[in-house]
């Protein structure tokens, strides 16, 4: 196990009625408060009443940001770094998925700078500063209520780039199951895909001995594949509901992924995906993932995929390791396209052969991605082609 520092100071408020508490914290952080919030999912909701509610108690004044885009443009950031440094703005309070969660970080950076907010991922200018963030879930997938993370899109250049950076974390979040509710079935098996993605990218490592971490993760995995048919069919079982949200926060807040330091695999393919036909992030992966899969199994590999197979979908331990491992990557197969029910081709999402080798370039910075097994230009084309 590498060296590694874990500092995770989002304060979490989980489940019913927490909201209550949010007139408390926010306050905590000033008087002017900017609201951000997606296409209007939270107005259909009632979230939107209630939070505004929430404001009046604290006695804020209020200013609000709407229309920010599932694949967040950097075009909404600058709307919301502008409004914020026009105001003088204390504190954001994003109410919605990754998107909005994602976009709002970026905000409040680029609040603090005087260069284009774009500067932060097209020259990694530095994030010294940032205005606080607090944060309203409504949909589990990204883990983006309890990371740094904020993954932004250029329809201009064609670009959807991610950057971690702690100081966006938020710094309080409220994770109601209850405001997951209204998710639909098609963005409840993006989002639970993309949760087993997270996890996936961090299973699949070289590192050795990690038992403990191992243990975790195959139990997350297990428990995404029992909620989120649950949680499709019945859209307010709070048990599932529960499950899936809060694992959407651990898959990726850090704690799993301590110890280990290889780069990942289908999320930079993804994001190639995303920024040039603007796919759903989950359904994106799902399609990858079987692929990428069967792409990295070896006989170097297969003790791995052997032991996936077996500890989380309980495939007979008994087997030959090379039949477990494919057997394994089948059920994966099986819970995407048919448990999920997501399309499991590009063709069939409209994505052609037009931009292959150029996404497959970029994905690897025109390199080798130090992933789990290193993939080139090369290899991430072959694997986009087997997903046609
Ligand atoms: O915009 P509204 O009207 O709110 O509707 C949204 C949107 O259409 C809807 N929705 C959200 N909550 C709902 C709801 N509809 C009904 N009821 C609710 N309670 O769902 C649609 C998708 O929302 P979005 O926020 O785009 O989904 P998600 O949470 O999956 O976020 C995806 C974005 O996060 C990035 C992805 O790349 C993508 O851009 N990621 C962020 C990460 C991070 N910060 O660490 C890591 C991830 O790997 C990912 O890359
Ligand atoms: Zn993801």
């Amino acid at each position: 196990m590498k060296n590694f520092v874990y500092s995770v100071p989002t304060k979490v408020y989980f489940g019913e009625n927490q909201l209550k508490n949010l007139h408390t914290e926010i306050a905590a952080f000033g008087k002017k408060v900017l609201l951000t919030y997606g296409g209007g999912s939270i107005k259909k909701s009632g979230l939107y009443d209630a939070v505004k509610a929430e404001l009046d108690k604290a006695g804020m004044t209020v200013f609000e940001l709407s229309g920010i885009e599932p694949n967040p443009r950097i075009s909404s950031v600058r709307k919301g770094a502008e409004l914020c440094k026009k105001e003088g703005i204390d504190v954001l309070l994003a109410v919605g998925g990754g998107s909005t969660i994602d976009a709002t970080k970026w905000m409040a950076a680029g609040a603090c700078v005087d260069h284009d907010p774009w500067e932060f991922f097209s020259r990694w200018a530095p994030v010294e500063r940032a205005l606080p963030v607090v944060s309203v879930l409504t949909l589990a997938a990204t883990g983006s209520e309890m990371n740094g993370g904020g993954v932004i899109s250029n329809p201009k250049t064609q670009d959807k780039i991610g950057r971690v950076e702690s100081i966006l974390r938020p710094k309080v979040s409220f994770l109601d199951p209850t405001a997951t509710y209204s998710v639909s079935r098609y963005q409840t098996a993006c989002g639970s895909a993309d949760i087993f993605s997270h996890i996936l990218e961090v299973y699949f490592a070289p590192d050795k001995g990690l038992d403990m971490v191992d243990g975790f993760m195959e139990s997350m995995l297990r428990s995404v594949v029992k909620y989120a048919p649950i949680a499709m069919a019945e859209p307010c079982n709070y048990e599932a509901r529960a499950n899936l949200m809060w694992e959407s926060s651990w898959a990726i807040n850090g704690f799993v992924a301590a110890g280990k330091s290889h780069a990942w695999s289908c999320h930079p393919m993804e994001h190639e995906l995303s920024a040039i036909y603007d796919i759903t992030h989950g359904l994106g992966l799902a399609i990858l993932t079987p692929r990428w899969m069967k792409h990295c199994l070896s006989e170097k590999t297969v003790g791995r995929f052997a032991q996936y197979a077996v500890n989380v979908f309980g495939v007979n331990a008994d087997m030959p390791p090379m039949d477990a491992a494919i057997e394994g990557i089948k059920r994966t197969e099986k819970f995407l396209f048919e448990t999920l029910g997501l399309d499991d081709t590009f063709t069939k999402v409209g994505i052609g052969e037009e931009n292959l080798a150029l996404m497959a370039n970029k994905a690897c910075g025109g390199g080798v991605l130090p992933a789990f097994v290193p993939l080139s230009a090369q290899d991430i084309e072959s694997i986009f082609r087997a997903c046609l």
